[in-house]
């Protein structure tokens, strides 16, 4: 398994892989059944806007895990127009497959106002202006790729003198939260509602944000 930097030839990769963990690590596909609209969502930025921040695990050419990394959070534009044209150009709002998780995100953002919590999605806070996702098939986990990962990006963020780095995670993802906590980062704060996602039995989802110090001083 080698850890390397993402090229434009792994795009397809990267999403097929976002797509196939996106539900805690396993398929979301029975959740949110539109690859595009969700790939774009969570990964498009990334390989689109910021490649070099962006490191693949390739397993005999073939990508099996990514972490998408972002310097500057505030630099992230806001996906609510990329969003849009997928609910009308493709009718995702209607759509079998779409419609629920949609919907349900639209209720519990309403929801969440009118009981006076805003929208919880980002973390900007500049003793973490950096965050990541990191995803791994099944096929690459267990093995340190993750450890690998995460140390490499945190180097180069290290490097270039930025703060800390952030990442929000499934409040119920016991091992990923695990993993986080043992590549040096802590819980901060408690977990938040996440709009929209219900696991199988109709419960609902948080996120857990996470974040690291890195210090200030650029590395000579
Ligand atoms: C979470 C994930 C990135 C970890 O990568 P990995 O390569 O499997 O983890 P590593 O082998 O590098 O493990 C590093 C450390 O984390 C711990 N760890 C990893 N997965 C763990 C789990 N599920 N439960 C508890 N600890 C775990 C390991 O025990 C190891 O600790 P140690 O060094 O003290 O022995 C990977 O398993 C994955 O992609 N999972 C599915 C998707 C996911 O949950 N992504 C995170 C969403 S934000």
């Amino acid at each position: 398994m080698v850890v390397r930097p993402y090229e434009a030839r792994d795009r397809a990769g990267v999403r097929d892989v976002c797509f196939a963990t996106g539900y805690m690590g396993d398929p979301i596909a029975w959740q949110w059944r539109d690859r595009d609209s969700f790939a774009d969502l969570f990964s498009g930025y990334y390989t689109d806007r910021e490649p070099a921040s962006a490191l693949v695990a390739d397993l005999d050419g073939q990508v099996v895990g990514y972490l998408l990394g972002c310097r500057d959070s505030t630099a992230v534009p806001d996906p609510a127009p990329m969003m849009v044209r997928h609910l009308v150009g493709r009718a995702l709002l209607v759509r079998p497959g779409t419609a629920g998780v949609l919907w349900r995100s639209i209720g519990d953002v309403a929801v969440g106002v009118v009981r006076g919590r805003g929208l919880d999605t980002e973390l900007h806070d500049p003793r973490w202006p950096a965050h990541l996702h990191i995803n791994l098939l099944p096929v690459a986990r267990g093995g340190g790729v993750g450890r690998r990962l995460v140390s490499t990006w945190l180097d180069a963020l290290r490097a270039d003198g930025v703060s800390g780095c952030h990442l929000g995670t499934w409040g119920e993802n016991a091992g990923a939260i695990a993993f986080f906590e043992s590549s040096g980062f802590r819980r901060h704060g408690p977990p938040r509602p996440m709009p929209g996602m219900r696991s199988p039995t109709g419960a609902r989802h948080t996120t857990q944000w996470m974040v690291q110090d890195l210090g200030s001083g650029r590395r000579s």
